[in-house]
């Protein structure tokens, strides 16, 4: 495979794209939107999260952004947390497929994600606060929990479903927010080149 082939590569859940039978039409296969969504999402990810040291990705469900991560990016440590074993053994089987070093899952939640505070020069939260209860009422604190995981100059990454891109497929997140939902956040930046079906924000720690 040449480097240009690399780059332009995604490690997709095609053949684990059975989990998704049934519930969401977008989801059939690894032409279908959702993962055109997938993809266009992290590479927006990619772009921004750091290029060395630990990320962690809280929330990762099946871990199919923490593993392309740590293929792209072989000087990280991904870590994948997520409570749903099931769905950290599909991202398992992932990394075992593309024989991938630099990466790890562990059950876990937003709450007590088992990581070092401090400790990571890149957080990712993606679909995550907008599928919790309680989603605007307890935002203030959850993202003070993710980033309490940073070392200074590290980077929180933040990405939520724009409701109304979706209303059209029926999905609609138990917890809907908007980016007016983190005007309290002063310095963040937002991504302004994603499509409408999602919205992304950075947040570097002092
Ligand atoms: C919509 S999925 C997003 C998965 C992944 N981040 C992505 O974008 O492909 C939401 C995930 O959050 C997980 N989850 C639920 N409660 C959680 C909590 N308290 N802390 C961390 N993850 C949680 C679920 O198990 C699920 O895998």
């Amino acid at each position: 495979m040449s480097l240009q082939e690399v780059q332009n590569a995604w490690i997709y859940l095609d053949r684990n794209t059975m989990i998704w039978r049934g519930p969401i039409q977008a989801a059939q296969g690894v032409f279908q939107p959702i993962h055109w969504v997938a993809q266009t999402r992290m590479q927006a990810e990619l772009r921004l999260a750091p290029n060395e040291g630990r990320i962690a990705d809280v929330g990762c469900g099946y871990g199919i952004v923490t593993v392309n991560l740590a293929w792209k990016k072989p000087r990280t440590e991904v870590i994948g947390i997520d409570p749903d074993d099931k769905r950290l053994e599909v991202g398992r089987q992932l990394l075992q497929e593309h024989r991938l070093k630099n990466c790890t899952f562990r059950t876990g939640t937003l709450e007590e994600t088992g990581i070092e505070p401090g400790s990571c020069t890149g957080v990712i939260c993606t679909e995550l606060l907008d599928h919790l209860p309680e989603g605007k009422a307890k935002l203030q604190e959850r993202i003070g929990k993710l980033m309490d995981l940073l070392q200074p100059g590290g980077r929180l990454l933040v990405s939520f479903l724009d409701p109304e891109g979706f209303e059209y497929m029926g999905v609609k997140p138990p917890s809907p927010l908007t980016m007016s939902d983190f005007d309290w956040l002063k310095e963040k930046v937002v991504e302004r080149n994603c499509p409408r079906w999602w919205y992304m924000f950075y947040l570097d720690k002092r």
